[in-house]
């Protein structure tokens, strides 16, 4: 099979892909030099869609609408706009291969790319209750939400079983988006996870309690502090039932499960530095080998407003971090220097009517402001946490626009707090004041 090749080689055709190609436009790659390999059928789309209205049972989301980069208020990135710029966009396509030594991937059909610069945009994988060996685990109709084929099969199922009964194993951000989705397309939902509250890597047990509160006067019944150990089928193979690990058993016609992810950087494994599970890169994106970059959910990289190293894994950071890549590459050139990345976390969710926002860092001593009872019509409340004396993070739920820019200049600043209870007192007008 013939080889190609290509100047610049994007593996992954991602949320950072797309924002990659944007920039390589705006620095004026020329036609044939860019080529994007992704395994999905489809251009570079905004993710976040398919936990949101993808699924919604009416005026669902669907492609082109949502193609990179609506996402952060830019022009879409239809497929003809690839073609337009001379991009190759080879889709369907999983590089099953890596050698970083002769700059050469190659395919599951046997076909060879090589290139002069590549950028690692492999993202993240879900991690499969069949992993943990859960019994019955291989049923129809447990699900997993990564891609937009997985996102067909849920739409699928979700019309198959019609005012059905589902099961959420996993109480993170695909626990809680698609908890509330399912509801809403008027199925019974019942939500499953260890922990003693939802989202705990980001929520403190207030912000929790209101969400928990929240979600149970929806409908949706959280049985928290146990696990899925098993699966019974009914004769078609299809799921039938959850055991949980404290005894109960759960009827399930579908169970959507989302338990974590694992970045997917095994093709490159022994070849490239790592750190924290990911690819170990420095301020530009740029790892261990030369003309190797990796951005988004792969990237492990120095979060100079902390001092330390981290992986996000999240929509803002893969789209920031693909765009510091390319202005990078095309610096190194033209002998230019660029400023190293300095990101500022940005978190955020949706479900039914609420919405979200979380700036900084989640670390420190923290306090609750506003109204959270989830009985209110409106509800808008918020927490920041001090660590050191000063305010390093702040979440927001049910802000207007310029709240949200408030609370994220606070995070930034990092403004000194005299004490929590000023803060509690304040709330939202600590932040405006800043
Ligand atoms: P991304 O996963 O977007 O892309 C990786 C691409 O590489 C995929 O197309 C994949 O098929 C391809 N690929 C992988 N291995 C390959 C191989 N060997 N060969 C070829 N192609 C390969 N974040 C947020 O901030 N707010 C939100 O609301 C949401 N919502 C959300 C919903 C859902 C359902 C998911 C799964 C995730 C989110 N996220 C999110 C997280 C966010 O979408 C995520 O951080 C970014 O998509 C990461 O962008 P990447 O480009 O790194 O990976
Ligand atoms: P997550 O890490 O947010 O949550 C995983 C949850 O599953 C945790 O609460 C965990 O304790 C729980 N869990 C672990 N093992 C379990 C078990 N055996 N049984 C029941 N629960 C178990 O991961 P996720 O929700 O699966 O999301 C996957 C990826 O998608 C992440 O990278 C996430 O950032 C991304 N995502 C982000 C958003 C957003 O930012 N709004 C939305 C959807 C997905």
């Amino acid at each position: 099979m013939a080889e190609k090749s290509f100047k610049y080689v994007i593996v992954g055709g991602g949320v950072s892909a797309g924002y990659a190609a944007r920039e390589f436009a705006k620095q004026g790659v020329k036609p044939g030099e860019l080529a994007i390999i992704s395994k999905e059928g489809v251009a570079p789309y905004e993710r976040p869609a398919l936990s949101k209205a993808y699924l919604f049972p009416e005026g669902a989301a669907r492609l082109p609408g949502f193609h990179t980069c609506v996402g952060s208020g830019g022009e879409r990135l239809l497929p003809e706009w690839y073609t337009e710029k001379g991009i190759n966009l080879i889709l369907n396509t999983e590089i099953v291969k890596a050698d970083l030594a002769s700059k050469t991937l190659t395919s599951a059909a046997g076909e060879t790319f090589t290139y002069k610069v590549l950028i690692i945009a492999t993202g993240s994988t879900t991690l499969k209750l069949t992993d943990f060996g859960v019994e019955g685990a291989s049923a129809k109709n447990i699900l997993y939400l990564r891609e937009i084929d997985d996102a067909d099969k849920l739409v699928e199922a979700i019309k198959a079983k019609k005012n059905g009964k589902a099961v959420v194993v996993g109480g993170g951000y695909i626990g809680l988006e698609l908890s509330a989705v399912l509801k809403i397309n008027n199925f019974d939902v019942k939500m499953v996870y260890p922990e003693p509250w939802c989202m705990p890597r980001l929520f403190t047990a207030d912000i929790a309690a209101f969400y928990e509160s929240y979600y149970e006067k929806k409908g949706v019944s959280i049985i928290k502090g146990t696990v899925a150990v098993g699966f019974t089928s009914n004769d078609s193979g299809e799921v039938k039932e959850v055991k949980l690990k404290d005894g109960r058993v759960l009827e399930a016609d579908i169970v959507v499960v989302g338990v974590g992810g694992r970045p997917l950087i095994s093709l490159f494994k022994g070849q490239v530095e790592e750190e924290k599970g990911g690819i170990k890169t420095d301020g530009f994106f740029k790892t261990s080998v030369p003309d190797v970059y990796a951005v988004g959910d792969v990237a492990t990289f120095p979060m100079k407003l902390y001092g330390d190293i981290r992986r996000v894994e999240h929509v803002d950071h893969s789209r920031k971090s693909a765009e510091q890549a390319v202005k990078a590459i095309f610096a190194s050139e033209q002998g230019k220097e660029i400023a190293d990345y300095d990101y500022l976390p940005y978190f955020y969710s949706r479900s039914f009517d609420l919405s979200w926002q979380f700036y900084g860092d989640n670390v420190g001593d923290s306090v609750i402001f506003g109204d959270h009872d989830p009985s209110s019509a409106k509800p808008k409340f918020g927490s920041y946490w001090i660590n050191n004396g000063k305010v390093v993070g702040v979440f927001l739920e049910g802000g207007a626009p310029e709240e949200n820019q408030a609370i994220a200049k606070v995070a930034k600043l990092q403004p000194p707090a005299s004490s929590l209870d000023v803060l509690a007192k304040e709330g939202l007008d600590f932040a405006s004041k800043i």
